[in-house]
């Protein structure tokens, strides 16, 4: 069994200021990667909400969109909004990474389904108050803001009375095992309790990637402190057959713990 030493990264108090940098430059840099590596799975006209898989056309989370006004958060190559786009809905997609967007600005053109792309940090969004039917986010900005209430606060803020807001992320449980989908990934190494952003750095010490960490219990509490009305967590279960490996994300682990959870939320009438 190996516990990972590797002194580039650590546990590292993060501000918003900080996280955003790390967060740019290092989706800056990957997007093409990313792209390569995910693009097949992930679809380009298509919503997939997690490695596990578990796509909107199947379990429509977000209900009926036809019609509907829905905001994508951290849309990295916006096949999501694209698909959406599909279904009838008027989308917006936004990401913080101006190397991401490029990605969906082609996927837009390549597809022939564009969707409108907006560079925007998901905690200051450049969208009016009360002026959204539906926001969503697979795996965009929330496991990568270091205040993740003020992201729910914004998330709130545009929705409409009646809105709702659901975003998958890392599973909180997957904070205390190694970053490995075989063996290795499957003891617990690392306290569930430490609030400190996971960081990877350059030799002079800079953030270069960050994840911010959050409880079940912290999440629960951030959306309640939002205004929102917590509807549902899902934590999908690794379906039978499945093999493909994505990142820690793996067959192994699946059978034994999530490492997704989807919430879903609403802001009241
Ligand atoms: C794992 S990708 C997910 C994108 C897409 N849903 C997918 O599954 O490929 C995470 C995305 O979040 C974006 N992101 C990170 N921090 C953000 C922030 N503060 N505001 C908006 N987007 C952010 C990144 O640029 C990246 O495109």
């Amino acid at each position: 069994m190996t516990i990972p030493t590797d002194p580039s990264y650590g546990y590292t108090e993060m501000d918003s200021e900080d996280a955003r940098a790390a967060s740019r430059h290092y989706w800056d840099n990957e997007a093409p990667a990313y792209y390569a590596e995910h693009g097949e799975f992930l679809g380009d006209v298509d919503f997939c909400w997690c490695p596990e898989g578990l796509r909107e056309s199947d379990v429509r989370l977000l209900g009926d969109v036809s019609g509907r006004v829905v905001l994508e958060i951290g849309c990295g190559g916006a096949q999501c909004a694209r698909w959406l786009a599909t279904q009838g809905a008027t989308v917006i997609a936004t990401d913080l990474s101006a190397g991401q967007l490029a990605q969906a600005r082609r996927l837009n053109e390549d597809t022939g389904v564009p969707v409108p792309l907006v560079q925007a940090d998901a905690i200051t969004l450049p969208v009016r108050s009360e002026s959204i039917d539906i926001a969503c986010s697979a795996f965009g900005a929330v496991p990568f803001v270091a205040d993740s209430l003020a992201l729910m606060r914004e998330a709130a803020r545009v929705l409409r009375p009646g809105g709702r807001w659901i975003f998958s992320t890392t599973h909180p449980f997957v904070w205390c095992l190694p970053d490995a989908p075989d063996a290795n990934g499957l003891v617990v190494f690392h306290s569930y309790f430490d609030r400190r952003a996971y960081t990877e750095h350059s030799a002079a010490g800079e953030p270069l990637y960050i994840e911010a960490h959050r409880t079940m219990g912290d999440r629960i509490r951030e959306i309640v402190a939002a205004g929102l009305v917590l509807v549902d967590v899902i934590e999908p279960e690794w379906p039978e057959g499945h093999d493909q490996v994505w990142g820690q994300w793996g067959p192994l682990r699946g059978q034994f713990v999530p490492s997704t959870s989807i919430f879903v939320t609403a802001k009241p009438h």
